[in-house]
């Protein structure tokens, strides 16, 4: 049996998911948010509309998959009518940004140059700290399988809203510090709750897949199933607690996952071999020809762009970091320590 389930005795793991159900519950967006985000939503959507006749705003990330927790950000796509060149995008950002600026927007800081051009500001009205890129029609897909997957099980959003609050609270959910982003973190649990024995949600891009089937947006295939139940997914007969999968989980990132042989992938609901990923043979080349070896020291492969590595924002120091935050998460959960230090605030002291 995998150690997690050797661990988890039950008064613990009892503790475990009344602690993650009231984490949950208190990081629970509060009451009238839905109605703050469609209020920016609509209003940037008519500044858009003013610009560019016939673009529209829509929004994605966690607002749009229901995995978002108290203060997340609000992630916004301009959808242009016809798709813009890198070079239009660029000039679009900037020009929404002085829109931004003159309609009393905060902070607002346009970043045209950026390899994915957006402009960030903080809505007057609600607070809510935004961004806005360009027809990322990719991130809208996947924002999508990511709501799948929340609804696919009750289990997931309360353990998707426990690890972004841990990876928060201890420092390795900091892109640009070199740690994972928020939407890597969700991809890790997606891919664990796959891989449990029995598994807690199915892979919901092979789940009743007919041969041949394919959806290309911007050069990847974006199917995915739904509706699962009636592609004959009655449910998942795993019926761990999710005290135990929490358990579960940073056992198998600290203990089980060998980043040096294995890809998170949540495409197919398994783990990869790294032999069979082209990054693998990146690396050996970049290797030979003495240049310092591209980063790809932990991967999680995007579920749609499946050449985009999300774990390629770590290099050796900040891999390190995140692997001893796993080893510290699992080491204190063997101990049986309360969430509460689990996910206590970093510090250097
Ligand atoms: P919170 O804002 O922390 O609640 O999480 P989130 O789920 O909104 O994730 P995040 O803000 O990190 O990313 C927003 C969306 O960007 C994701 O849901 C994806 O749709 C999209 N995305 C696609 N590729 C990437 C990537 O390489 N990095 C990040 N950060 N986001 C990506
Ligand atoms: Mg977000």
């Amino acid at each position: 049996a995998p150690a997690s389930k050797l661990l988890a005795d039950a008064p613990y793991a009892e503790h475990l998911t009344a602690a993650i159900g009231e984490l949950h519950a208190a990081r629970l967006p509060p009451a009238d948010d839905a109605r703050w985000r469609r209020a920016v939503v609509e209003h940037v959507n008519s500044i858009a509309a003013r610009l560019w006749r016939g673009a529209q705003v829509r929004m994605f990330g966690s607002s749009a998959s229901g995995l978002h927790t108290r203060g997340a950000d609000l992630d916004l796509c301009l959808l242009p009518p016809r798709p813009p060149h890198i070079n239009a995008a660029r000039r679009m950002i900037s020009s929404i940004g002085v829109e931004l600026e003159a309609q009393g927007m905060l902070e607002v800081l346009p970043l045209p140059s950026a390899r994915v051009p957006i402009v960030k500001f903080v809505d007057r009205a609600s607070r809510l700290q935004c961004d806005i890129c360009v027809n990322n029609l990719l991130a809208l897909n996947n924002t999508a399988l990511l709501g799948a997957y929340a609804r696919a099980d009750g289990r997931v959003r309360p353990l998707v809203a426990t690890v972004k609050y841990w990876a928060a609270q201890r420092k390795v959910n900091e892109p640009y510090r070199g740690t994972l982003s928020s939407y890597a973190y969700v991809l890790l649990m997606i891919g664990y709750l796959q891989t449990t024995d029995p598994p807690v949600v199915p892979s919901l891009q092979q789940l009743g897949r007919l041969d041949g089937v394919e959806r290309i947006v911007d050069g990847y295939d974006v199917w995915f199933c739904d509706d699962p139940g009636a592609h004959g997914w009655s449910g998942s007969a795993n019926t761990q607690s999710i005290g135990e999968l929490l358990l579960g989980f940073f056992a198998r990132y600290a203990t089980e996952f060998d980043d040096a042989k294995h890809v998170v992938s949540v495409r197919l609901g398994r783990m990869l071999e790294r032999a069979g990923k082209v990054w693998g043979e990146q690396q050996t080349a970049a290797a030979r020809k003495g240049r310092r070896a591209d980063r790809h020291l932990f991967c999680i492969e995007d579920p749609f762009e499946i050449t985009h590595d999300l774990g390629r924002v770590m290099d050796t120091t900040s891999l390190g970091w995140t692997r001893a935050e796993f080893s510290r998460a699992h080491a204190l959960m063997q101990a049986r320590a309360p969430l509460a230090e689990v996910c206590a605030a970093w510090s250097d002291a």
